[in-house]
Formats: C-alpha cells, structure tokens, sequence
C-alpha cells in the first residue's frame, strides 16, 4: 500500500507542493462526504461567476477549498471557477510563505449530482502570485478527484499521472501509477454537438467516428469522461466552439482545460484548441474560454487535421 504523502515524497515533490497537494486532497475527502450525505442537493439561489444558477453544494465545495488553501499558508492567490474575484493569502507580506497560486472548479458538472453520475473537483497549479500572462505550461502540478461510485484522485506534477482511491479510513490509496494512453482509441466524448450545425468539419469528424463504430463515452461531466479515458487507456473528448452561446467554446483554460491538457500530455495523450497546444496559450483573464480537442494523440492528429 503506498499513500499520496509518501508517493509525493518519492516522486521528489517540495515539502510546501506537497502539503499543499494533501491540503487540497483533505477538502476533496470532506466534499466526498458531503455529497454521500447528500442532505442538500438543491440550487444554493445564487449566480456563479458565469452566470450559472449554483447548487448548494457548488458553493459548500467552493467554501470548504477555500478554506483548505487558506489555512495552509502556501496559497498566494486562489481562483475559483465559481467566483469573479481572486482570493488573496491573508498573511502577505515579509514573511510570507505562500508562493503558489491555485486555480480550482470546485465541482464541476455539478448538476448531474441529482441523477446520481460522477462529478468532480479540478485544480491546476503554478508558483508564483497569479495566473494571468502564464500558460499551462508554467503549471507545477494538476489534479482532479472524481466522486462515483469510488472517490479517485489523479495528479501529475511533471512525472507521468498517478491515480489514488479513497480508502474506508480515509486515506489516498495508490491505484494506478505513471498512466499510459494508447495513440489511437475505441472511444469517442464528442461535446457541444449542437456545434455541428454551424461547422461542416465538426461534423465530418463526428460523422467519421460514427461510420468507424466508435463508441460513444459522454456523461456531461468533463471530469469523469477524461477520467474514462484515463482508465481505459485511450479515448478522445472533444468540445469544439462555434456555438452561438459559447463563441469560444464553453470549457474554461485555467480551471478545466489547463489542467486536464496537463495530465492527458503526462499520460502520453496531446491536448489542441484547433490552433495550438491548449497548454500554449497565454492565460489573458481568468474565465478565459477555448475549445479543447484532448487524448490520444493519434485521434488528437486526425481531429484537429479534420478541423483545417
Ligand atoms: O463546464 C462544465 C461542464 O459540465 C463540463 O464538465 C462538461 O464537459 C460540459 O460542461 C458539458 O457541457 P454540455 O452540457 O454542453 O454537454
């Protein structure tokens, strides 16, 4: 048995990343509770910064993170997905030990929790105060845990991407180290369908994957589908713009698509916005959207070759 701590320790992680990474596991084991209790599953009656109607437990995630990032002293600035405003380190100044910076959705696809499906929490990592003028490539380490039927926490720092699962005493228990995607994939998450109205290309390829007899894995929740390609080795997600709604896409760079284009390229996997590498693109504001095109990188190829 080999716990979170201890595989950081060997993967060479800094003491402060590391605390700061159990820190944030410790927040994913209190909303993994909080969703099992499943007392309030709700709309909280607010707006996230998005617009978005927030659940009650969008916001006791959000809450619960924050905390965590606070009390551990090593968070400069914390952003999160549900809010316009970033959280800044209460104690700067002279002695100040924070020196990361923490971008977070504290629970994405949160409204698939009253059907039961898997949601989960992101975060993508970087030292230094603040996200804007980076790219995802300046990211220290990314992870996101998945509630389902298990409790799972993936990260990567840079040295191939790990899977933890929660144990019945509350520990992350390693499950799977240093993930392998295959090139090419048997599954397909195609999003934003609705696109292929408006784009011919998209179209075509979604059409290609169907006369391929590909199969279709999407639930609607970013989380759990790159975490099926994870754990069945290939796969490609896609979720292009072109949407009257959501000209550039729906997904967030900093909180979903940074992260996730992190862990995929650490599994052997490529991550493009139809343009450029998703982790090459400098991070102008923090709700920045883009499309995203991420997995196998021989479907990765073929795709962003069919959007041209
Ligand atoms: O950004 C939130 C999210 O729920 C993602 O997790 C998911 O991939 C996407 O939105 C689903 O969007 P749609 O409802 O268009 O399929």
């Amino acid at each position: 048995m080999k716990l979170l701590d201890t595989h950081l320790y060997e993967q060479g992680a800094p003491d402060d990343l590391r605390h700061l990474i159990n820190y944030i596991a410790r927040a994913g084991k209190y909303i993994s509770h909080a969703i099992q209790i499943g007392d309030d599953l709700g709309l909280a009656g607010s707006n996230n910064a998005s617009g978005e109607d927030q659940l009650a437990l969008d916001v006791l995630s959000d809450k619960l993170i924050e905390d965590n990032l606070m009390i551990c002293r090593l968070v400069s600035t914390a952003i999160s997905e549900e809010k316009d405003e970033p959280i800044h380190c209460k104690c700067k100044g002279k002695d100040c030990t924070a020196k990361y910076s923490v971008a977070y959705d504290p629970l994405d696809g949160s409204s698939l929790v009253d059907a039961n499906l898997s949601i989960g929490s992101i975060f993508s990592i970087v030292a230094g105060d603040g996200f804007v003028g980076k790219t995802g490539r300046d990211q220290v380490a990314a992870l996101y845990i998945v509630y389902g039927p298990r409790t799972t926490l993936t990260y990567t720092m840079g040295k191939g991407t790990h899977e933890f699962t929660l144990n019945d005493v509350g520990e992350f228990e390693l499950t799977d180290e240093a993930i392998k995607l295959k090139p090419s994939a048997k599954h397909f998450a195609p999003g934003n369908l609705r696109a292929i109205t408006q784009n011919e290309n998209y179209k075509a390829i979604v059409h290609r994957y169907m006369d391929e007899q590909y199969t279709l894995r999407y639930s609607g929740g970013m989380a759990p589908d790159i975490n099926h390609m994870l754990v069945k080795r290939e796969g490609i997600f896609m979720y292009p713009a072109y949407s009257p709604k959501y000209p550039e896409g729906k997904l967030r760079l900093l909180f979903e698509c940074n992260p996730f284009s992190f862990i995929v390229e650490q599994a052997g996997g490529a991550s493009h916005t139809g343009q450029m590498p998703v982790m090459d693109v400098e991070i102008t504001e923090p709700h920045q959207r883009t499309p995203i095109f991420v997995g196998s990188v021989e479907e990765v190829e073929k795709v962003v070759g069919g959007l041209k």
